[in-house]
């Protein structure tokens, strides 16, 4: 078996994989996200090393994994948290992760020192929830921590070093640091000199299916692993994610609705020029890319709504009230934007609306409002790459939209376009699997490893009614981010 360690914000979760791609066994392990401060959030990297290892402890006793079978490891890691390490390697101070925004003046910082040449080496404007910033933002309020930083890691990379003893960092992961050049792949010394930042601060880079080192002795008596397991880079979870998702080829876009939403899509070269409106990151496969948009509050929104006024009912009831409204949801929109909004609109600021209340509106109505209202958030992702000419024909649907046969229905019908779901959806954690597999050499490539371990489900096809009452919605839809901006 592989074993695929899906390195979460609230947990980390080990699935071990055969090689027909069945999961014969998980384990998970779940830990805290600490905030010190308003719009802080830190963790103990150490409780990822301890989770991973109570969970890869509970495979071998609990579910008698032999650790002499486990051939191969790899990971999904949450992307963009900052790890410091001092000369010794031991963690200075806890980590800062993706969903902090204390960073928004070395955001700006960043912004005037250089402008659109950042965009070009990155492929991406800066964002608090990228590392560059966090790296800038101890430097300065923390000079004391700084003058001790040898260097920094990712957090997935962080635990892959605890495993093996190797420092590293894969392309996928090391893309949303916003210091690679993304297309050259390598460090970008325009970026690391502007910033004062010595080459040595900076890991060296690997790709996903890159053999990283064996499991070292050290973890091997901790854990019960053995040191024959080899251990290969992994990639960042969205990169993982995607593989997860069988997002191989350039025809396909994936809607993944979580707390918050992703709209992906496969790029096969770096020659498309988004501007920076969309990420732009490398992909877990060589030479591959992937643009992404974010919807801050997907998932989030729906279950707000039932928190508030639903408590008590199942999802499944919730839905079916939903059922009793009708396409449009009578005339009611929602806009998704309870905490903020990131793609197409950049703005912490922005909140969300109802439009168009009347008397004649059930519960239903609202339900259905706030679902439809999530897609139409995701529709204006999508819309990026209509503008760009760019054309896709497959959206794979995951996540909590791909549970429901209402949303999924919905979001046919607003993207007007086929949406397909995975047999078995697994996500990043397979990825991860299917990367350590190819690592291995199981397969000859991580596109032939996802096409052997995945199968694709039901297919939802656009209604042409549907599609034209969307269509006149989602022009409302459009005119709502600027109007309310204005008010909000
Ligand atoms: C991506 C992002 C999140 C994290 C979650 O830019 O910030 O999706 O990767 O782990």
């Amino acid at each position: 078996v592989v074993l695929g360690i899906d390195l979460g914000t609230s947990a980390v979760k080990v699935s071990a994989v055969d090689r027909r791609g069945n999961i014969v066994a998980q384990q998970s392990f779940d830990y805290p996200v600490t905030q010190p401060q308003v719009g802080w959030s830190e963790q103990n990297p150490e409780d990822w090393v301890n989770g991973t290892t109570v969970a890869i402890v509970n495979l071998i006793l609990k579910d008698h994994i032999a650790p002499t079978e486990i051939e191969g490891i790899s990971y999904s890691g949450q992307m963009h948290g900052l790890v410091l390490l001092d000369e010794n390697h031991q963690v200075l101070r806890p980590a800062i992760l993706w969903n902090d925004t204390r960073t928004s003046a070395q955001v700006e910082e960043i912004k005037n020192k250089l402008g659109k040449k950042f965009l070009d080496i990155t492929r991406n404007y800066p964002l608090e929830g990228f590392t560059l910033p966090k790296i800038l933002w101890v430097k300065e309020e923390e000079p004391e921590i700084f003058k001790q930083a040898d260097l920094f890691l990712l957090p997935k990379d962080y635990l892959r070093y605890r495993m093996t003893g190797k420092l590293a960092m894969d392309y996928s992961d090391a893309a949303g640091t916003v210091v690679l050049n993304v297309t050259k792949k390598c460090w970008s010394t325009d970026i690391a000199e502007a910033f004062d930042l010595p080459s040595s601060f900076f890991p060296n880079l690997i790709a996903s299916t890159d053999f990283a080192g064996h499991i070292s002795e050290s973890y091997a008596t901790f854990s019960g692993l053995t040191t024959q397991t080899k251990v290969y880079g992994g990639a960042a979870d969205n990169a993982a994610g995607a593989i997860g998702a069988g997002l191989l080829k350039s025809n396909m876009v994936m809607s993944s609705i979580g707390t918050s939403g992703v709209v992906a899509k496969f790029e096969d070269n770096a020659d498309i020029d988004y501007h920076g409106e969309i990420h732009f990151f490398n992909h877990a496969i060589p030479n591959k890319y992937y643009s992404m948009g974010v919807t801050l509050a997907a998932g989030d929104a729906n279950s707000w709504f039932k928190r508030v006024f639903g408590e008590t009912q199942s999802f499944s009831a919730w839905l079916r009230e939903a059922e009793q409204s009708s396409v449009g949801a009578n005339g009611l929109l929602f806009t998704p934007y309870i905490s903020g909004e990131r793609t197409p609109y950049p703005d912490a600021d922005i909140r969300g609306s109802f439009l168009g209340l009347d008397r004649k509106h059930q519960r239903g109505d609202f339900i259905r409002a706030v679902l439809e209202g999530i897609i139409f958030s995701f529709k204006d992702i999508m819309t990026i790459y209509d503008q760009q000419g760019v054309d896709f024909d497959t959206i794979i649907a995951i996540g909590g939209g791909a549970k429901s046969p209402l949303w999924l229905q919905i979001q046919a019908d607003i993207f007007g376009k086929r949406v397909t779901t995975l047999e078995n959806e697994q996500g990043p954690g397979l990825g991860a699997a299917i990367i350590a597999a190819t690592g291995l050499g199981w397969f000859d490539s991580v596109q032939e490893a996802a096409q052997s371990f995945l199968s694709f489900g039901m297919v939802y096809e656009p209604k042409a009614e549907n599609v034209l009452k969307y269509q006149q919605m989602y022009s409302i839809y459009q005119t709502a981010y600027r109007s309310t901006a204005e008010i909000s």
